[in-house]
């Protein structure tokens, strides 16, 4: 599949490269950036992970890019869309996600990013709708969906299937936007 790249005024959206590995370690490593997940990654989990990423751009062309500051160079996070991996009532289904190294965060980096994201999966692949999830107490993670022009699915509330029954990460909120609501969002300015 043709690799699709993107970029923003501030960031790079690119593939990830096998030098990105080391900046990936870390902001897997570090507990209150996977605070709203099972666990943080060791190095070997995180060399998995991009293995995974890799694969999926292989295949498809997009997945989670590696977000570079423009300015500097800097690798300070990702964010993209991939196929959802698990049985889900919402599946199969493209979802949105982000993850950004402490230093970086409430500086809007992930919204911009995301809306650069949301701009792919509408524009150029064609997609008619991107979900996003995460825990509820992940105030933040829904911050960035509401500011991008997700809703909340109230019916779509869902147990994750990849952890195990009565964890207390297992229940998940779905967020949707509709290619028509990125399109009346964009028109009005605000979903890019
Ligand atoms: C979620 C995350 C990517 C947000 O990154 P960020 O760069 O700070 O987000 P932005 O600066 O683009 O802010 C987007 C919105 O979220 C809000 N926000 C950011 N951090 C917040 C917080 N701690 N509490 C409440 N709102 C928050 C911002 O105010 C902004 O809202 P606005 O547009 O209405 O002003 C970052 O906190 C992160 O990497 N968290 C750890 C990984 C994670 O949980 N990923 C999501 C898994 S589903």
């Amino acid at each position: 599949m043709p690799l699709i790249e993107t970029s923003t005024e501030r960031l790079l959206l690119r593939a990830w490269r096998d030098a990105d590995l080391p900046a990936l370690v870390a902001l897997n490593a570090d507990a209150e950036v996977m605070r709203h997940f099972p666990a943080p990654l060791d190095a070997e989990q995180s060399a998995q992970m991009l293995a995974r990423i890799q694969a999926h751009f292989d295949e498809y062309g997009f997945g989670f890019w590696a977000l570079e500051r423009r300015d500097n160079g800097e690798l300070i996070g990702a964010t993209g869309l991939a196929h959802v991996g698990f049985e889900a009532p919402f599946v199969p289904a493209v979802e949105i996600g982000w993850r950004l190294a402490r230093a970086h965060w409430h500086q809007g980096y992930a919204s911009e990013a995301a809306r650069a994201a949301l701009a792919v999966a509408f524009e150029r692949l064609g997609l008619e709708q991107v979900v996003s999830f995460t825990v509820p107490v992940n105030l933040p993670s829904q911050a960035v969906m509401r500011t991008i022009g997700m809703r909340r699915d109230q019916a779509g509330d869902f147990l994750h299937p990849l952890l195990p029954s009565g964890h207390p990460l297992q229940a998940h909120v779905l967020y949707r936007i509709q290619r028509s609501e990125w399109q009346a969002g964009a028109s009005m300015g605000i979903a890019g």
